[in-house]
């Protein structure tokens, strides 16, 4: 299987714009002493523009080489995990990102309910995706798919009825252009998971 990102990796912030975090601050309404994870959150390109406003930024990404350039940037903590089997309690996390990485998980399914596990009572989860329903994300599809990336795209709605979970809800906030957020929050009375 090709490895897109360990190649991408060395080139990865010149490609990529860097992003304006504005929105995505105000939706995920980062608290000083809140724990901010960024999943699948590669070279660090969108958490190290975050770790003023909280505790601290903890970077999970499967890539070995996407995570070596995440090193020294602003204070992020890379973790090396797939999204699949995340190394921390129930629970345990304020808020969660997941930039343009959700297409690229193998099991988004289960990739929802494993971040869901994590969440605290009370905590966020956004995930910021491209929307399907617009063409050029059409396009963007069918040129990783070509570059046989097993890349699956979802609209809004899609996410929603992905995310399906009896301790969270979920809300949909469009920012005009290509790409969406997915806010998702734990019920504040959900169980976090230590009666277990
Ligand atoms: C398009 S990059 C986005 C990186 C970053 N979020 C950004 O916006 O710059 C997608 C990232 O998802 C990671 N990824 C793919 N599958 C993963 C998995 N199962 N668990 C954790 N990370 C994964 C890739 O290694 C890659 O770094």
């Amino acid at each position: 299987m090709i490895d897109h990102f360990s190649f991408l990796a060395p080139y990865y912030d010149s490609l990529i714009a860097p992003p304006d975090t504005t929105r995505l601050k105000q939706i995920l309404d980062i608290k000083p002493d809140n724990w901010v994870l960024d999943v699948g959150g590669g070279t660090g390109r969108v958490s190290s523009r975050l770790d003023d406003d909280s505790r601290g930024v903890i970077l999970v990404d499967i890539s070995r080489p996407m995570l070596k350039q995440s090193q020294g940037k602003n204070g992020v903590i890379p973790v090396h995990s797939s999204v699949n089997r995340l190394p921390f309690a129930d629970g345990s996390v304020d808020r969660i990102i997941v930039v343009d990485a959700l297409h690229h998980f193998n099991k988004p399914e289960h990739a929802v309910r494993e971040m869901i596990r994590i969440l605290k009572p009370g905590g966020r989860l956004v995930i910021e995706e491209f929307d399907v329903n617009i063409f050029v994300v059409k396009l963007i599809a069918l040129v990783e798919r070509l570059f046989l990336m097993k890349s699956r795209f979802f609209t809004p709605e899609e996410i929603v009825n992905l995310v399906e979970s009896p301790e969270a809800s979920t809300r949909i906030v469009r920012n005009g252009r290509i790409s969406f957020w997915a806010v998702i929050e734990k019920d504040a009375q959900a169980s976090d998971g230590s009666s277990h």
